[in-house]
C-alpha cells in the first residue's frame, strides 16, 4: 500500500472504533432507527473528513486522540448529509458506494430519520471534545451558511449554467464548509497557534475545492457508468459541474492548480505535514 492509503487506513480504523462505541452507548433507539443509522454509517466510506481532522491534530500536537470526537461527529453529519441528499425529493439516487441507497432500503420515512438521528447525536459526539468553540464552528460549517445553504444553492442552479466564480462559492458551502472545518477542528484540538491554523485552514480550503472538482469529472468520467446513467446522460448535464462550465481538462487543471496552492499553504511545516501532502495529491488523482 501507498503512505497515503496507510495513512487513510489508520484513521479510518480509529475512527470506526470510535463510532461503534459511540453506537454502543445509546441504548434506546429503536432497532429499525440502529440499522438504518448503522447501514450508512459502515458503508465504507473514505472517511476524508474524519482523516482531516485526525491529520491536523497530529500535525500540530504529535497526537490524534484529542480530534476523534470531532472527527466522528464530521463523519456523521457527512453521512447524514449524503443519505438526505439521495433521497427522491433531492437527487433521487438509487445506488450510493455501490450499494441501495437508504430509503431505497428502509423507506423514505426511516431514511430521513436516520438522517435526522445521524445530525442530532454528532452534536451529542461533538460535545465530548470539550471544546465549545469546535462545536459551534462545526454546526455554522454544516448549517445554513455552509452545507445546507450549498445543497440549496445547488438544487436552485440546476439546468443554469453556472460560471466558474459561481461554481466556486456553491462549492466552498456546500462541500469546501464541512472539509474546511474538519482540518480546522482537529488543528484547533491540537493546541494548534494562531499562524498554524491560519496555515492549515488554508490547506483545507484548497483541497475542498479540489475535492469538488475532482467528484465532479468522476462523475463524467467514472462512477456515473457504475450508477447505470450513461456518460453525458441528461441527468448528469442538469447538474452544475466543473467539467459543465470549463470541459473535462480545464477542471482538471484547476483540481490541480488547487492541490499545488494547498500544498504551498503548508511551507510552514515540516515533514510531520507530509501525509497532508499525499493526501492532497491523492485526492485529484483518484479520478483516473
Ligand atoms: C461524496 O463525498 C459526496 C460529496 C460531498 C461531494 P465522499 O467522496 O467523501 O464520500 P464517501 O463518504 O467517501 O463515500
Ligand atoms: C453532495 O453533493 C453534497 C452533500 C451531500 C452535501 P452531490 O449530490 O454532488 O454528491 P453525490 O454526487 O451525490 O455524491
Ligand atoms: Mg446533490
Ligand atoms: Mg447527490
Ligand atoms: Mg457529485
Amino acid at each position: 500500500m501507498t503512505p497515503v492509503v496507510d495513512f487513510l487506513t489508520a484513521k479510518a480504523t480509529k475512527t470506526e472504533a470510535a463510532l461503534e462505541h459511540y453506537f454502543h452507548t445509546w441504548n434506546e433507539v429503536p432497532d429499525t432507527l440502529r440499522e438504518a443509522m448503522r447501514y450508512s454509517m459502515f458503508a465504507g466510506g473514505k472517511r476524508l473528513r474524519p482523516a482531516l481532522a485526525l491529520g491536523a491534530c497530529e500535525i500540530v500536537s504529535g497526537d490524534d486522540s484529542a480530534a476523534l470526537p470531532a472527527a466522528c461527529a464530521l463523519e456523521m453529519i457527512h453521512t447524514y448529509s449524503l443519505i438526505h441528499d439521495d433521497l427522491p425529493a433531492m437527487d433521487n439516487d438509487d445506488l450510493r458506494r455501490g450499494k441501495p441507497t437508504s430509503h431505497r432500503v428502509f423507506g423514505e420515512a426511516m431514511a430521513i430519520l436516520a438522517g435526522d438521528g445521524l445530525l442530532t447525536m454528532a452534536f451529542d459526539v461533538a460535545a465530548q471534545s470539550g471544546n465549545a468553540a469546535v462545536v459551534a464552528e462545526i454546526a455554522r460549517a454544516a448549517g445554513v451558511e455552509g452545507m445546507v445553504g450549498g445543497q440549496v444553492i445547488d438544487m436552485e442552479s440546476e439546468g443554469k449554467r453556472l460560471s466558474v466564480n459561481d461554481l466556486k462559492h456553491l462549492h466552498r458551502k456546500k462541500t469546501g464548509a464541512l472539509i474546511r472545518v474538519a482540518v480546522r477542528s482537529g488543528a484547533m484540538l491540537g493546541g494548534a497557534g494562531e499562524s498554524a491554523l491560519r496555515a492549515l485552514t488554508a490547506y483545507g480550503e484548497h483541497i475542498g475545492l479540489a475535492f469538488q472538482i475532482a467528484d465532479d469529472v468522476l462523475d463524467v468520467t467514472g462512477t456515473e457508468e457504475a450508477l447505470g446513467k450513461p456518460i453525458g446522460s441528461d441527468e448528469a448535464r442538469e447538474k452544475s459541474t466543473y467539467p459543465a462550465a470549463v470541459g473535462l481538462e480545464e477542471a482538471r487543471a484547476l483540481a490541480r492548480e488547487s492541490v499545488e496552492s494547498a500544498i504551498s499553504a503548508l511551507a510552514p511545516f515540516g515533514s510531520e505535514a507530509d501525509s497532508f501532502r499525499s493526501l492532497a495529491r491523492y485526492i485529484v488523482d483518484r479520478d483516473r
